[in-house]
Formats: C-alpha cells, structure tokens, sequence
C-alpha cells in the first residue's frame, strides 16, 4: 500500500510515517515548503506523481493562539487546505485519513465525547479544522476523519519536554486545572492510526489514550515519574491564562468505536507517558515554549 503524508514533518508526522513503514506500506512524507496545502495544484501535481492508496492529511496550522488572531490564515491552511488535498483525492481515486481534533467541541458535556455529540467549535482553530471536516465529507472522498487531542512525543512544542524543561531550570511551574483532557502519546496514536488505515470502515471516529484528568494531573505524573515528586505546581485557571483562543474545558473522548473498528485498543495514558519518559530519558528535552495548558491541538 502507498501512503503520502501531508504536514508529515511535525509532531505526529515522524511516529506515524515510521509505523506505517514497519506495516509494510511505501511512505512519502511531504511538507512545506515543498507541498504547501494551500497550493492546489502543488497538491494534485504530488498525488498524480506519487498515485498513493491513501493520503494522511495532517498538514495543519497548529498554533490555536495564532489562528485565532489570523482566522484567514487558519480558514485558508487548514479549512482550504483540506479541500484541496481531499478533491486531489477524489481525482487520483485515493482513500483520506483526515486528522481533526477535540476543539470541534466546546468542551461542555459532562460526559465523555462520542462521534454522535454535536459540534460547536469555540475558537478559530476549532472552527478552521471542523470546517476542513466539512470539505471532506462533500469531497466524496472514501476514508476517515479521525477527531484526536492532547498529544505529546518527541520533538516540537511537547508539552510533557516543557514541563521538565521548567523544573530542571529551577523555574516556577504554573499549570490550569480546569481542563480535562486524553493526553496521548503519539507513538501509540500512530499505531492506532496505522490500523485505522489497514482495517476500519470508513468513518468518523474519536482517538486518544483511555482515561483522562487535568493538565496539572498530567503535568504532576510527568514530575512524579521524572524523579521531581517534591517539586510543587501551583494551581491556576485558564483564565489567569488569558490566552486568545478559548479551550474545551472537557475533552473527555469515548474511542470504542475506532478500538472497535480497527481492533487495536490504545492503553491507559499514564502508562504511555512512562514509557515516553523512559525513552526520552538520557536525552535533552527540545521543547522551547514551555506552556502551562497543553498549548495546541
Ligand atoms: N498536537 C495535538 O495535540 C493535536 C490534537 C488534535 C489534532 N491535531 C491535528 O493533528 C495533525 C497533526 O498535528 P501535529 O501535532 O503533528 O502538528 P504539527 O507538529 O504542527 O505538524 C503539522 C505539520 O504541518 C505543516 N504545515 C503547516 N502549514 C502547512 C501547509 N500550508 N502545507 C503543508 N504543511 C503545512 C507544519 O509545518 P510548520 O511546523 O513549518 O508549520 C507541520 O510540519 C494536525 O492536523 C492537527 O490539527 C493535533
């Protein structure tokens, strides 16, 4: 099986290329500058090159501060973006795996989220990727919109390397609880996803981790686990955040049906991330932006 990865080079980009390899298919992983999404026809040019089975559209604009200042640019990457990529699809008869995110809700269930709840983006972000969701749908292009969250792993903007960045520079750390959220490693979701493209039906489907808790649960185990048990974190609220774009207060994510449908279960999210930090162990955290809510989705 060929698979073309858009935006392969970020944060879920390398696990995933990596795990679709050791499944057997040929990956080609392209990015900006050489595949700029919101070039239509560099789009169509790479998938008539390449003839993919499958496209994995991760290409996005990540930064949910910024799209929220600059929502054309977020409409345009990840909204028109999607478009393109899923109408180069239809034309080169490949199958999309359309990655989306937890910020098409507003976060106000009290019960953890299923394919079936309604959508009601709160921020920019939000609104650009569920509007991308949109574009594929009426694409008719076969394939799946995997909603995901909270993910963490090696290389940029980790909010796990952030953490420990802070604590063993001595500095203070502050981090909200009031936010509950799936942290997933992307590692295991790369797995998932890989399943996802080799055996589930076509459709909507949530990922993540099982379990949940608040970024400040999550940045204690990641102290807890790092040899930090001593070292304090103050409590704050998103608000004393004040960050631009508003978050889901709950991402709390039920993922029977994709566990079902791909037959691969994801494990419990503390287990993954001690398996993260024992693999990071030795190595230097690369993280830059050390941030207090989880950042981006
Ligand atoms: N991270 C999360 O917690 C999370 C949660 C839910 C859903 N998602 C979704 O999962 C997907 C992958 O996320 P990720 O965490 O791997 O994000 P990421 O690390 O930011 O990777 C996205 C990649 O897309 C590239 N890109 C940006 N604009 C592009 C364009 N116009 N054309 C082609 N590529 C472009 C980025 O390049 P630059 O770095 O140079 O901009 C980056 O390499 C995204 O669709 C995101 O919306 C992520």
């Amino acid at each position: 099986m060929k698979v073309l990865l858009t935006g392969g080079r970020g944060l879920l980009g390398a696990p995933l290329a990596a795990c679709l390899r050791a499944d057997g298919a040929d990956v080609r992983v392209t990015d900006v500058p050489e595949v700029d999404v919101t070039n239509g026809a560099a789009v169509r040019a790479v998938l008539d090159e390449f003839a993919p089975d499958v496209v994995v559209h991760l290409a996005a604009w990540t930064d949910v501060d910024a799209c929220e200042r600059d929502p054309e640019r977020a409409h345009s990457v990840n909204a028109e973006g999607t478009r393109h990529v899923a109408e180069a699809c239809v034309a080169a008869g490949a199958r999309m795996l359309y990655v989306s995110t937890d910020y098409v809700f507003d976060g106000r269930s009290g019960a953890p989220y299923t394919e079936a709840d309604t959508t009601r983006p709160l921020s920019a972000y939000g609104r650009s990727k569920l509007e991308g969701e949109r574009h594929v749908r009426e694409s008719g292009v076969g394939g799946w919109i995997v909603r995901c969250q909270s993910i963490y792993g090696r290389g940029k903007k980790s909010f796990a390397d952030a953490i420990l960045l802070r604590a063993r520079a001595g500095e203070e750390l502050r981090v909200v609880t009031d936010q509950t959220v799936c942290p997933t490693y992307a590692d295991d979701l790369a797995a998932l996803l890989s399943a996802t493209v080799a055996r589930a039906a076509d459709g909507l489907y949530l990922a993540a981790n099982t379990g949940a808790c608040t970024w400040h649960e999550f940045a204690r185990a990641v102290l807890d686990e790092s040899g930090f048990a001593e070292l304090p974190i103050a409590e704050i609220t998103a608000a004393d955040l004040g960050r631009d774009a508003p978050r889901p207060t709950n991402s709390r994510f039920d993922c029977s049906a994709l566990e079902s449908a791909a037959q691969h279960a994801l494990r419990p999210w503390r287990e993954a991330l001690r398996d993260y930090l024992a693999a990071q162990r030795g190595s230097v955290p690369t993280a830059t932006d050390a941030e207090c809510d989880g950042g981006r989705s």
